[in-house]
């Protein structure tokens, strides 16, 4: 009964971490959501595609949110390399899923 008990927490917890990382990122919600979309599900009137299914990897994510990319501006100077880095590691493990 407690092991369930315990079990069930562990479970409830780690279901709310992996759908927040990214999406609960404030970074991300105020630098990329109006394109990407609050859950990074894309939002195609703004032309921003979902980063669920990027086949990026971690270094080339990182380079597009650097350099930009089509009609995304880049961001090299708006936010620290330490924050690019997270963002691309959070949609990394996104599209892990
Ligand atoms: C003005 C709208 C806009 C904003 C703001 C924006 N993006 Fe984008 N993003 C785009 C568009 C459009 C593309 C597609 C570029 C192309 O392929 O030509 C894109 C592509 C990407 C890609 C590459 C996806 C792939 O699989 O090729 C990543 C990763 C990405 N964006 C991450 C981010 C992150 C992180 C932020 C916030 C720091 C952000 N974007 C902000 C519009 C935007």
């Amino acid at each position: 009964m407690k092991t369930s008990l315990l079990l069930a927490c562990c479970l409830v917890a780690s279901a709310a971490f992996a759908q927040s990382t990214l999406s609960s990122d404030p970074s991300y919600q105020k630098q990329c959501a109006k394109c990407h979309g609050k859950n990074a599900d894309g939002r195609h009137p703004f032309g921003g595609p979902s980063l669920q299914t990027t086949q990026l990897n971690v270094d080339e994510i990182k380079a597009v949110i650097e350099s930009g990319k089509g009609k995304m501006p880049a961001f090299k100077g708006k936010l620290t390399d330490d924050r690019i880095f997270a963002l691309a590691a959070e949609i990394k493990d996104l599209s892990k899923k």
